[in-house]
């Protein structure tokens, strides 16, 4: 089990920002280094301008200067699976491969766990651009 990634990601969650839907989520990424970094939801008055914890943990490794991600981690409560959202999933993508590993958690630990390319299937990466 990824009891450091879990632990990492629940703690984030604690001190994600989120006034307006109260639901929040922490991240948690184990880098190509064994690095790991975290993030929250950032929520905002203006409500479209608020982000996912996925896209805070991101910000924080590719400002580490990593730009590999082993795998991921993403604690949210309710019923419902809290699986990486759309535009989540393609910015997860720009650095993984079909092969990393997606695990969705609730708060008492790992729910169901993915691959990237059963989240976005046949997607759109760096290669295509080059
Ligand atoms: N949210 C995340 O941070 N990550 C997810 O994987 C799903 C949704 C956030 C966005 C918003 O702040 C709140 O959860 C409700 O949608």
């Amino acid at each position: 089990m990824n009891d450091d990634l879990f632990d990492h990601a629940k703690a984030a969650r604690e001190k994600a920002y989120a006034p307006y839907s109260r639901f929040q989520v922490g991240a948690a990424i184990r880098a190509k280094t064994g690095a790991i970094f975290v993030g929250g939801n950032v929520e905002n008055a203006a409500y479209p301008e608020g982000w996912c914890a996925e896209t805070s943990a991101i910000a924080a490794m590719v400002q580490a200067g990593e730009s590999q991600i082993e795998e991921i981690l993403v604690v949210g409560d309710g019923d419902e699976l809290c699986t990486p959202c759309g535009g989540c999933r393609q910015r997860i993508r720009e650095f993984s491969t079909d092969q990393t590993k997606v695990s969705v958690c609730g708060l008492g630990g790992v729910r169901k766990v993915y691959r990237m390319a059963d989240l976005l299937p046949d997607s759109f990466g760096p290669e295509n651009l080059a």
